[in-house]
């Protein structure tokens, strides 16, 4: 608009002026742009005025500011751009004056505010608001119709005004995205809190889990490749899974691959997939594991397994973020995080030569040791707890607690296989146990023992024997609540022995009843 063209009348002048002192009159955004709407229906004979914004993020648009619009009329007021007059002000950019609604079809109402006006009687007039050439709403005003009202005067003086207030607008809109980002911000550290240190699935109070839980955190939401150090058993794939699910890859695959159980020739069509005929037995173009995983994580368990051959595949794939198929010519391109687990000492073998050390510095970007089960005591008895509820609920049965002499024998074994032989022996205690109690001897025979002997220490045969003859006979005795005939026929023996046996071990049949 060639604004040199426009020659205002004295009213308007006058309105000119009101307004530019209106802008700085306060440094209230909203009541500046209030008070300008005012002026024009005070000074110009306008009836309803608005203004507009729209929210790039969502190509929304909304009333900011309107005068003779109620509240709930505004928040009606929402458009998508390109949608009726004001959305295709917004969208072109350029000004549209309309001087009967009837005439319109574009024209929505979409507030309702002129719902009971004849709209026959109403001018509508709408131009936009712009930063340099950037349009970030509109300006919009309805005027009664008279037939010696000029929509093309109005049009120029309401540009006019536009350029005059677009700048606190800027601010305004500027201010608006800044709080939705501030809110955005806010809901995200509030759901990290709750979610801090309690990973739901994974169980853990004593000091060394709470560190591993710490890390997590902090590691997850980044893009850096995860080493988890840690026996077997300890819980690295429950730990892979929480940081895939935690980080902004969660929305995206997690793939594993154990990297112990491929073939040497079979590591590289697994991870990065093969092209028919690349191989015998390749009768179908396959993706790997890296291709289906894009944009997500692909978690390599048993890293240490990887013969060095396929070490050295993996690492030009990882420093180009490309790959080949088997077979294949394409190069593809792929954005995939590595999280991976081992449970040797890496270290070693890469001073060994086993392991190629440049790889094994991608990896180790983040790593994360999960201690053994035997260094946290305090997480013992929670996990069994858990375990006890979870196969209880899964097997159907209404087993509640463990015996004080069988949490003892928890307590002093040492766990070779961590966590996952806890979990075992608990399933299995589950499955024998027929009332609400699991006692000791629901329990391996290696933790039987422990009750008595120090488990580090050896076990003379005679007394495993007896140990596992002693279960066999209460599980019997047990099964078939203190009838002895029943018990001995279920070991396939006597009542005679049987009756010998159990009064050999002091077993009281009675108490199965
Ligand atoms: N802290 C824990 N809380 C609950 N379950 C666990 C925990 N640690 C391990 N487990 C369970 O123990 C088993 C073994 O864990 P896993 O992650 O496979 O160990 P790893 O990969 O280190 O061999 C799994 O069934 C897992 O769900
Ligand atoms: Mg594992």
């Amino acid at each position: 608009m060639a604004l040199s063209s426009f020659k205002p009348k004295p009213d308007e002048i006058n309105c000119l002026y009101e307004v530019t002192k209106a802008m700085h009159g306060t440094l209230d955004l909203r009541k500046a742009l209030y008070k300008v709407l005012d002026l024009m229906v005070e000074h110009l004979g306008m009836n309803r005025g608005a203004i507009s914004l729209l929210n790039p993020e969502t190509s929304e648009i909304h009333i900011e500011v309107a005068h003779g619009i109620s509240s709930t009329e505004m928040t009606k007021g929402r458009y998508r751009l390109g949608e009726g007059v004001t959305g295709r002000v917004i969208e072109t950019g350029r000004p549209m004056a309309i001087p009967r609604l009837t005439d319109e079809p574009l024209f929505l109402d979409r507030t309702g505010a002129r719902s009971r006006i004849d709209k026959s009687k109403i001018a509508f007039i709408c131009v936009p608001i712009k930063e340099g050439r950037r349009v970030i709403g509109a300006l919009s005003v309805d005027r009664l119709f008279e037939e010696e009202s000029s929509p093309k005067e109005d049009l120029r003086l309401l540009s006019v005004i536009s350029s005059l207030i677009a700048q606190k607008v800027v601010i305004l809109e500027e201010i608006n995205l800044e709080k939705v980002k501030l809110q955005r911000e806010n809901i995200r550290l509030r759901k990290e809190l709750t979610k801090k240190y309690s990973f739901s699935n994974i169980i853990g109070n004593s000091r060394k889990m709470q560190e591993v839980f710490h890390l997590i955190n902090q590691v997850a939401k980044s893009n850096a490749n995860v080493l988890l150090l840690g026996e077997s058993g300890t819980g690295k794939e429950l730990v892979a899974n929480a940081i895939h699910y935690n980080s902004l890859r969660s929305s995206k695959p997690l793939v594993k691959v154990n990297c112990a159980a491929l073939p040497g020739n079979l590591v590289e069509a697994e991870l990065f997939g093969y092209e028919k005929g690349a191989f015998t037995g390749a009768s179908q173009q396959k993706p790997g594991k890296f291709e289906m995983a894009n944009n997500g994580t692909v978690f390599l368990d048993e890293v240490g397994a990887l013969l060095l051959e396929s070490q050295g595949k993996l690492l030009r794939v990882l420093q180009e973020m490309e790959l080949e198929r088997v077979g294949g010519t394409r190069v593809i391109k792929i954005d995939v995080r590595i999280i991976a687990a081992t449970n040797k000492d890496l270290a070693e073998a890469v001073e060994s030569g086993a392991f190629r050390e440049d790889l094994f510095y991608r990896l180790n970007v983040y790593p994360i040791y999960i201690p053994p089960l035997r260094e946290r005591e305090a997480d013992l008895l929670l996990l069994a707890d858990y375990f006890l509820e979870k196969y209880a609920e899964e097997y159907g049965k209404s087993v509640k607690r463990i015996s004080t002499p069988a949490i003892d024998a928890l307590t002093r074994y040492h766990w070779p296989g961590n966590v996952r032989e806890l979990e075992n022996c608990i399933e299995r205690a589950v499955l024998l146990c027929d009332d609400k109690v699991i006692h000791s001897y629901h329990l391996p025979l290696t933790l039987q023992t422990a009750e008595d002997t120090d488990t580090k220490h050896a076990r003379s045969l005679v007394e495993v024997v007896a140990r596992f003859e002693k279960d066999l006979l209460i599980d019997a005795l047990k099964s078939s609540r203190g009838n002895i005939r029943q018990a001995a026929n279920a070991l396939e023996t006597t009542e005679r022995i049987f009756g010998y046996k159990v009064k050999k071990y002091n077993i009281t049949p009675g108490q199965y009843k």
